[in-house]
């Protein structure tokens, strides 16, 4: 219920006269007053005015169900929601959760992430309180090759939700990494169990450094987090909620074609190392040339001195000529 008195509460301006609260969930007054209590308790200004009733003020920066709920405006994703305050690795949470049952659509979250991992056996820290550890959970009937395509709509989900929650400039690194003034701010981790022809799940993983304040040596030159570029906290939550809305409008539009053609051109406006120099580290052949954009596959468009090539993002890293990007 304290979800549901929180969403009340965040649908007006004003106040919710605890009679309100109480004719709508069909509880005592005392019990919203509990209710009310343990949200207070939990960090939340709420203020109780006689004869008008109860008013939210502020909310604090957690992730918990309750919090994710009561904002929530998707459709689907996110209808179920399993948040754990520590987890080893969400993806690895995902994709037991999968093999349980746990539906298409599901959103898991923790605040502190002990064993996360990135792309090509890295290590993804998450320290409590400071960054979003989190994984969608789908079970999309598409062809298994199609599946890393979805990566690049969760890029672009992020990219445009980071934006609007907090008015930054960002940018894609081809095909997943999320940039803020050439640093990495976001990175995300596809995983897929599937047959031949059949995708079983398909688990995306989304690594955001938000209030992070400092980095270690090695990654100051590579990383950065919301709070550094911005100056200052923003809400967690609010920022989950903004990307699982656009990761749901991208994810529908996505459906119908079973391709990126819908997103090619918005994707290649974010894309930071477009028309750059870029190295591509192909285990066989490694190679140079310049970054064009991306196919409606959402494969790396690469013209070299002699040719165009394509580059899929599951077989190779590109690198700038220069640095990260
Ligand atoms: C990368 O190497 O850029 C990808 C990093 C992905 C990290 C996220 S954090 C949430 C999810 N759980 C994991 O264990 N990894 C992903």
């Amino acid at each position: 219920m304290k979800a549901e008195i929180l969403a009340a509460l965040r649908e007006t301006d004003g106040y919710v006269s605890g009679q309100e609260l109480c004719n709508r969930f069909g509880v005592s007054r005392t019990a919203i007053w509990k209710a009310i209590n343990s949200l207070k308790a939990a960090g939340y200004e709420i203020e109780a005015v006689q004869n008008r009733g109860y008013r939210i003020m502020s909310a604090p920066d957690i992730l918990n169900e309750n919090e994710l709920k009561s904002i929530q405006k998707t459709e689907w994703l996110g209808n179920t929601i399993y948040y754990e305050p520590v987890m080893s690795s969400t993806n690895t949470r995902a994709m037991q959760l999968a093999e349980e049952g746990a539906p298409h659509g599901s959103l898991i979250v923790t605040d502190r992430q002990e064993s996360g991992r990135g792309r090509r056996g890295r290590v993804w820290e998450t320290s409590a309180g400071t960054a979003i550890a989190m994984t969608f959970l789908l079970r999309p009937q598409i062809n298994p090759n199609h599946a890393s395509m979805l990566t690049l709509i969760a890029a672009m989900a992020v990219a445009k939700g980071i934006e609007a929650e907090t008015g930054l400039q960002v940018g894609i690194k081809w095909p997943n990494d999320i940039v803020i003034n050439g640093k990495k701010v976001c990175g995300i981790l596809t995983e897929m169990s599937a047959q031949v022809d059949y995708v079983n799940h398909i688990v995306i993983g989304i690594g955001i450094n938000v209030q992070v304040d400092e980095f270690p040596e090695e990654l100051r030159d590579m990383a950065t987090s919301l709070y550094m570029e911005l100056g200052q906290k923003i809400n967690r939550a609010a920022l989950i909620e903004k990307i699982c809305e656009y990761f749901e409008a991208y994810y529908g539009t996505f459906l119908v074609t079973e391709d990126l053609s819908a997103i090619v051109k918005e994707y290649d406006a974010y894309m930071i190392n477009r028309n750059q120099p870029v190295r591509v580290l192909d285990p066989k052949e490694p190679f140079e040339g310049r970054a064009r954009g991306i196919t409606n596959k959402g494969e790396l468009l690469v013209d070299t001195w002699d040719s165009r090539r394509l580059v899929s993002s599951g077989e190779v890293s590109v690198r700038g000529i220069y640095g990260y990007v």
